[in-house]
């Protein structure tokens, strides 16, 4: 059987239930509901495997910016368009502020940060962005942590000696580090095995929930979880890896000092601690285990997959690459570290770091919301617990602000005098309540590593660049960029 394509979703079964597509005025009560069918059954979304389109592009040209999508038993009302998720993300941040249900990650459901719909994610949210600030976020302290652990990369990359090798774990030992030392006080050799094995999690279950069983199982939990098929193993990584942290903050809570805090876990501690006779503790082991483990992963993957992605498309475009290491010469020069204050005198830098954020467009459709209250949108009732999505490939990839929006091309962030060029449809890290705590530390990473990386050396690619194909391999939770192997030259 062929799956349905979106002409088939039913704008009259749409109808039938209150919505009119066609004319959407204000004071409308519903928003207009779309039925995926396949057969005569609800299917989940599937989403295409693209650089640059996921399915709300041609929703959003039939129902406008807001519709509604039934996933399986799900309502979850899709926001498309610069206008549409502004207006959600900041004017109505306390309405939208909840996090939707994502079954694969039921075990940290209510817990730490990320997954957490529950009353203490408010606390747990505030409390970690004030550590990581006093532990360097946005401050001296990052940028000194990334330009130390970039030393150990480019050695790394060094040891290479101009054969090829499979990015991942190299380029992805350079984040991991970053945040461990942050979390744990602590760092890991690149050989290491336990930090192999942490970061093979990370780039599994960033790949597998990327896939379309997992949004399948995602949508159907209920009856699928005692099946067999992958979502077991996202599962069962996600306990790995909070059964690693659980144990770290253990071995912490038994050597803590609570007048001198050697890292984020022991802050956490710290406030237990003074929390502790409390009728309702904020903070448990177990929920600063989660919220270390939300931390961890999110630090890891997101930015190493960007670094790594970045580095195939310099492959393909090597009179990009040639423009940026004419203007790191001129800036840096060869031997000094590059530092956050070379990024105002290195606007091809900037702009090409934006760029690929953009292009490779990370996380489409955000992570799921939740309306907290009643919420009237645009003049459409949005009822508590319904899942929202505001979608960010709709900003990234606008065709109005981004000409040519599938293309990679840096001069969508200059202007014609080769200055950096701001735009606020730029949102990968999306926007408001829930945006993204580690935004400031991803930008410095990805400026400062991309720098020292071609400070120091030359891309090869193994293939003509014409034949690299930049699509991901497969879309879901994030893209997920193919797997590759590159050289690396030492420019001296
Ligand atoms: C290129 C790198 C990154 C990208 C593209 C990215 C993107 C995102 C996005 C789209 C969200 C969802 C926001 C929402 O729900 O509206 C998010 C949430 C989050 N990110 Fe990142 N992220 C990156 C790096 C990081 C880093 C380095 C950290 C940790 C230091 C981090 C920690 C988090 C946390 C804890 C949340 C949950 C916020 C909440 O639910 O309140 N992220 N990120």
């Amino acid at each position: 059987m062929v799956p349905a394509k979106w002409p088939l979703v039913r704008e009259t079964r749409a109808r039938a239930h209150g919505a009119d597509v066609s004319r959407r005025a204000a004071g409308h009560t519903d928003v207009p509901a779309v039925f995926p069918r396949w057969g005569g059954h609800s299917i989940p979304l599937l989403t295409p495997a693209s650089p640059c389109t996921c399915w709300s592009p041609q929703l959003a040209e039939r129902f406008g910016p807001v519709f509604t999508v039934y996933l399986g038993s799900r309502r979850v009302v899709v926001l498309h368009g610069y206008k549409a998720v502004r207006e959600m993300l900041l004017n109505h941040k306390n309405e939208f502020s909840g996090r939707g249900e994502i079954p694969a990650f039921r075990e940290f459901k209510d817990k730490g940060i990320i997954f957490n719909n529950g009353p203490t994610w408010k606390d747990t949210r505030r409390f970690s962005l004030t550590t990581l600030r006093d532990y360097g976020m946005g401050k001296q302290g990052n940028e000194d942590r990334i330009q130390k652990e970039a030393h150990f990369l480019l050695e790394e990359l060094r040891k290479t000696q101009g054969q090829p090798f499979d990015p991942t774990f190299v380029i992805g030992c350079t984040p991991f580090n970053v945040i461990a030392k942050i979390l744990f006080n602590d760092r890991f050799d690149y050989k290491d095995k336990q930090a192999l094995r942490l970061m093979s999690l990370f780039n599994e279950n960033f790949y597998l929930l990327s896939t379309p069983w997992l949004q399948v199982y995602n949508n159907f939990s209920n009856y699928l979880q005692y099946m067999p098929g992958s979502h077991r193993k996202v599962i069962k990584n996600v306990s790995e890896i909070k059964e690693y942290t659980l144990a770290r903050v253990k071995e912490h809570h038994k050597s803590l000092d609570p007048s001198c805090p050697r890292d984020f876990i022991d802050s956490l501690l710290i406030e237990m601690e003074k929390d502790k006779h409390s009728t309702e503790p904020l903070y448990t082991l177990e929920n600063i285990a989660v919220t270390v483990a939300d931390m961890f992963f999110a630090g890891t993957e997101t930015t190493s997959t960007t670094l790594r992605y970045g580095l195939l498309i310099l492959l393909k475009h090597p009179e990009i690459e040639e423009k940026l290491h004419e203007e790191i010469d001129r800036v840096i020069g060869p031997s000094r570290m590059p530092s956050v204050r070379d990024r105002v005198q290195m606007p091809y830098m900037d702009a090409v770091v934006h760029e690929i954020q953009r292009f490779i467009d990370l996380v489409p459709s955000n992570l799921p919301h939740e309306a907290t209250r009643d919420t009237t949108f645009q003049g459409y009732v949005i009822p508590k617990g319904t899942v929202v999505i505001p979608t960010l490939d709709s900003l990234l990839y606008d065709k109005q602000e981004f000409p040519d929006p599938e293309k990679f091309k840096p001069e969508h962030f200059l202007n014609e005098e080769g200055k950096f060029k701001y735009s606020d449809y730029f949102k990968p890290f999306s926007a408001g309540k829930r945006v993204c705590v580690g935004e400031g530390l991803a930008r410095m990473e990805l400026f400062l590593l991309l720098s020292a990386i071609l400070q120091h050396f030359n891309l090869k690619p193994l293939v003509d660049p014409e034949d690299i194909d930049l699509r991901n391999i497969t879309v879901g939770f994030g893209r997920v960029p193919p797997r590759y192997k590159l050289c690396v030259i030492p420019r001296s």
